[in-house]
């Protein structure tokens, strides 16, 4: 762009623009992978998986399966031509098809393909199959007891923790059980594999990575990457469900087109959707703390242990990131975190909002309130007096100074404009009045650190076309998954060529046009993506002006492009005429953009660095009322501050706040992963796993985007990235709940409420309370 069309007003970006699918998405036309016209002679495949947590197949007897009408081919490991591997980060560890040893009850066996789905399905009942069961590993506990690993324990630490805190005036330990959750995006799994010639594949995936799907399905072909093209136009949800749990299915269409030289589709059902992929992991957390009478953290050591189940998928950058997160918005002057990645006979888990992030921050925001309670003070007041900031308060755990410290001038506001010093009065007198129903108020805050924690990852490409008539081709390496990625780089885009939006068409997202791109992941894809597009854009301004300047004979600095048109001199024409012009005169009218995110570095062995390139920040203030018979809460009111630097799309950016606040409330309040001592998922469906819904939204919802926000990195527009920060919003409803509980015993600890607080639980933990309170 040139200097002068900068200082153009921006059209689009910072607008409050629609979603570009709202419309298809409320009326049924957005098309999903299922929606997509059937090719002729298309297969369905179907799954057959392990009923056993852990063995050794003896015998795979498919004649049953095979023989069932409608049945075309069926698949087992022996039919790979190539590699058996379905691991992201080339860990070996994870194989398409069980080939002699079970891991997890539901993982893939063999793959049927029949000329309906249904007939598919009831064929894999006739399967004779023969395992021979081993001791499985289950939990966490005995997976730390026989020190089970997915990837070896890592530790982060800066100071003498054990000798500050044996030192400390005040002291506490604690233990913390967060679990799972289930993605429950509203389109399931699903790939449909097109075969070409050559033995080439077209793979249509809901996948949050196409370049790795691509990659994987090559692989397991047995073909270079060239020989498979993957596109996603947009996935019914994801939430990290879809980063590296896509690629399993899409790999099965493409085996069972490469057996028979028809179309494949799978889409797998709820269940076994649920069954048979990873989910968000479950943590125990440990924490030692010493602390001065103010309630100032002096030394900490945190131990944090999660389940991975059978295999390292993205525990070892997921287990980081907790570990990273561990701070939360405070300071930790002697720290030591310590982080075991368990290996267990279920399924792998995987990327989940947030990214283990939610877990590290749980366990410190626990301590803030067990220190408040140890010395009798409000937990703002320790949450305040532990924040970032000051002198010499300034560096993380693994060395990174916070730069932007904007928390303390955030909370102060919320604080005011949430009325909290009052309504914790209140809150005080209502408990005092009420027996049966009690309330618990709580603020947290949220840093999160935006980048990929691995380098090497935070690089994006672009593509984008002036075709001749003025319409303008967008494309990148950035999948839509609901979050608003699509319209947001369409903005950047229009404002680039200071056009209307309605000029840029948004593409499916294929491996065929941008190249080797990592996954729409760590919330960073508007940053990278829009800042690729936006390269490339400048690329076609800057041979637009050119051509303008030569043709007319003004200087470049006379030309600006806006509203449509282009200022060439005192000459004035739309934008259309002067492409066409460029078109006649031979001007290339194509280019292709990338990004790499600068300043960032991390060493991972001496665990210091600048993992992110700058944090995103929020708060919120829950007020939760508990019923003490029945273990019921309702959430009465929320009042969140978030930032986003300075919006690219506000209204977008609203959804993502409110949709992610609501999901981490779920996370923590009623979504519950049980699995039975067999090691089966016993929570499958929506009847037995408890999903928020529109009636679980808080009954007061007061979501504000920070005003006064800015990135100070030189980031797309000076916007900051939201897609996860604000799920872990939701920290404070757990918060609430256990305030709840506390003023049922005044004066003692903090009540050991672990997570989610279903009813149940908030019952146990109320029992354990009255059984010894401290
Ligand atoms: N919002 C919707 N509607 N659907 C999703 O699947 N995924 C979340 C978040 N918001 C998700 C969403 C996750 S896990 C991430 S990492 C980001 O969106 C990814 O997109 P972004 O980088 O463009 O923000
Ligand atoms: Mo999001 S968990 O980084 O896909």
């Amino acid at each position: 762009m040139n200097r002068e069309s900068k200082s153009r007003p921006a059209m689009a970006v910072h607008q409050a623009l629609a979603h570009d699918s709202a419309i298809k998405h409320v009326t049924g036309q957005a098309i999903y992978i299922d929606d997509i016209l059937e090719p002729r002679g298309i297969l369905h495949v179907y799954v057959g998986t392990s009923t056993v947590a852990h063995g050794r197949i003896r015998h795979l007897d498919l004649d049953g399966v095979r023989q069932f009408p409608g049945v075309v081919a069926v698949i087992t490991a022996a039919d790979i031509p190539g590699v058996n591997d379905i691991s992201p980060m080339h860990t070996l560890d994870e194989e398409l098809l069980a080939s002699s040893i079970v891991h997890f009850r539901g993982q893939a066996l063999f793959a049927v393909a029949a000329s309906s789905r249904d007939a598919a399905r009831r064929a894999c009942k006739h399967a004779k199959v023969d395992i021979e069961e081993l001791p499985a590993v289950l939990d966490i506990e005995t997976a730390m007891a026989q020190q089970a690993w997915v990837d070896a324990p890592h530790e982060m630490k800066r100071g003498d923790s054990e000798a500050v805190i044996a030192g400390a005036q005040h002291r506490l330990e604690g233990e913390l059980w967060l679990g799972g959750q289930d993605h429950f995006y509203l389109e399931g799994q699903a790939a449909l594999c097109v075969p070409q010639e050559d033995g080439d594949m077209m793979i249509f995936s809901s996948s949050q990575h196409p370049s790795e799907v691509q990659h994987l399905v090559a692989s397991a072909l047995g073909r270079p990457d060239n020989a498979v093209t993957v596109e996603v136009r947009r996935m019914g949800g994801a939430f990290g469900g879809k980063e590296t749990q896509a690629a399993q299915w899409a790999m099965l269409t493409a085996l069972v087109a490469h057996h028979t030289g028809r179309p494949a589709k799978i889409r797998l059902d709820r269940d076994d959707d649920m069954i048979s992929t990873g989910k968000r992991h479950d943590f125990r957390i440990r924490y030692r703390v010493g602390f001065d009478s103010r309630g100032r953290v002096e030394g900490i050591d945190l131990e944090l242990a999660s389940r991975c189940g059978m295999s390292a998928d993205l525990s070892g950058p997921i287990n980081d990131r907790a570990m990273f997160h561990s701070d939360n918005g405070y300071y930790l002057p002697a720290v030591r975190i310590r982080s075991y990645r368990c290996r267990t006979h279920t399924v792998s888990n995987t990327a989940f909002r947030g990214f283990g992030g939610p877990q590290g921050m749980m366990g410190i925001e626990r301590v803030m309130d067990a220190i408040a309670a140890e010395l009798g003070l409000d937990p703002l007041q320790v949450r305040l007096a532990n924040l970032y900031g000051g002198e010499g308060r300034d560096v993380t755990p693994y060395y990174m100074t916070v730069e932007d410290n904007i928390l303390p001038e955030m909370l102060d506001e919320l604080t005011r404009s949430s009325d909290y010093a009052q309504r914790c009065e209140d809150i005080l007198s209502f408990n005092q009045s009420s027996t049966v129903i009690k309330r618990g108020i709580a603020l947290t805050p949220v840093k999160f650190g935006i980048s990929f924690t691995n380098t090497m990852l935070n690089q994006a490409g672009a593509l984008v076309h002036v075709y001749k008539d003025g319409s303008i081709h967008l494309n990148h390496g950035g999948t839509e998954m609901g979050q608003g990625l699509f319209i947001k780089v369409a903005q950047v885009v229009a404002d680039a060529f200071r056009v209307d939006v309605g000029r840029v068409k948004i593409t499916a997202t294929t491996t065929g046009k941008v190249p080797n791109t990592s996954a729409t992941a760590a919330s960073s894809g508007s940053d990278m993506n829009a800042m690729a597009a936006l390269n490339a854009c400048r690329k076609i301004v800057k041979r637009l002006t050119a051509f303008a300047a030569e043709k007319y004979a003004v200087a470049k600095s006379e030309i600006h492009f806006d509203h449509d048109e282009v200022l060439i001199g005192d000459l004035r024409k739309p934008f259309s005429e002067l492409v066409m012009e460029a078109w006649q005169g031979r001007v290339s009218l194509s280019a292709t953009g990338f990004y790499r995110t600068p300043k960032i570095h991390y060493d991972r062995e001496t665990a210091r660095g600048r993992p992110f390139f700058y944090f995103a920040y929020g708060a919120a203030v829950s007020e939760v009322e508990i019923d003490t018979l029945t273990g019921e809460h309702c959430l009465r009111r929320v009042d969140i501050l978030h930032e986003v630097g300075q919006s690219l799309n506000p209204a977008i950016d609203m959804g993502q706040i409110e949709g992610g606040f609501v999901q981490g409330a779920g996370w923590l309040t009623t979504e519950e992963l049980w699995w039975d001592e067999e090691g089966a998922l016993r929570t499958h469906a929506p009847s037995t796993y408890k999903i928020p819904v529109s009636s679980d939204v808080p009954q007061t919802f007061k979501v504000e985007i920070w005003k006064r926000g800015k990135n100070r990195e030189a980031t797309i527009n000076r916007s900051k990235a939201v897609g996860e920060p604000p799920l872990m919003l939701a920290i404070s409803v757990h918060s609430a709940i256990n305030q709840a509980i506390a003023s049922l015993f005044p004066g003692s600890c903090i009540p050991p409420l672990d997570a989610p607080a279903t009813p149940e639980r908030v019952l146990m933990c109320i029992k354990r309370m009255r059984q010894s309170p401290v």
